[in-house]
């Protein structure tokens, strides 16, 4: 028997030592947790997604009575900018999740269906989309959607 390793690379960034539109992003996705709609689990997310022509969408969590209705915060946003720019890539998206009173200390990361979204996304246009993870203490960056979803499926899988 082989045993195989998946490394996945995370650089731990704190606010200041982000770039100025990696700032940027962050400040979007924080600022969205105010208007998120998230009765039911208190755990209200904002997602900025930063696109190659430099424009920014936003959004958050919106749930739903009926749970797996509701959206997270990073399909809202990242849906709302593919539907608007459908030719242009995304380059970096950002996450922020505030919940009892404060953002979180430990950096937020996206659920398994949001990283197949965001693979989806990243292979559609073949560019690299940062990952850009806040909390309190640290920021986390990953360089692209493979680092966060290894063993992934996609296109290809079907074609062998
Ligand atoms: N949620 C997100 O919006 N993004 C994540 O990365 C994790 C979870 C939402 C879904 C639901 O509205 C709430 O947070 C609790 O799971």
């Amino acid at each position: 028997m082989l045993q195989r390793i998946v490394e996945t690379k995370v650089a731990v960034y704190t606010y200041e030592e982000l770039s100025e539109s990696q700032q940027k992003l962050v400040d979007a996705a924080k600022a969205q947790v105010a208007s998120a709609y998230a009765p039911y689990s208190g755990f209200q997310v904002g997602a900025a997604v930063e696109l190659e022509n430099a424009l920014v969408f936003a959004g958050n969590n919106q749930e739903n009575s009926a749970y797996p209705s509701g959206l997270c915060a990073e399909r809202v946003a990242l849906f709302y900018a593919n539907a608007q720019y459908p030719q242009v890539a995304v380059k970096r998206l950002a996450i922020a999740a505030y919940t009892n009173g404060a953002f979180l200390k430990s950096p937020v990361t996206p659920c398994g269906s949001c990283r197949q979204v965001l693979l989806e996304t990243e292979i559609r246009f073949d560019a690299d989309i940062e990952i850009l993870m806040y909390g309190t203490d640290e920021i986390l960056v990953l360089k692209n959607v493979k680092q966060l979803l290894p063993l992934c499926f996609e296109k290809s899988s079907l074609q062998q």
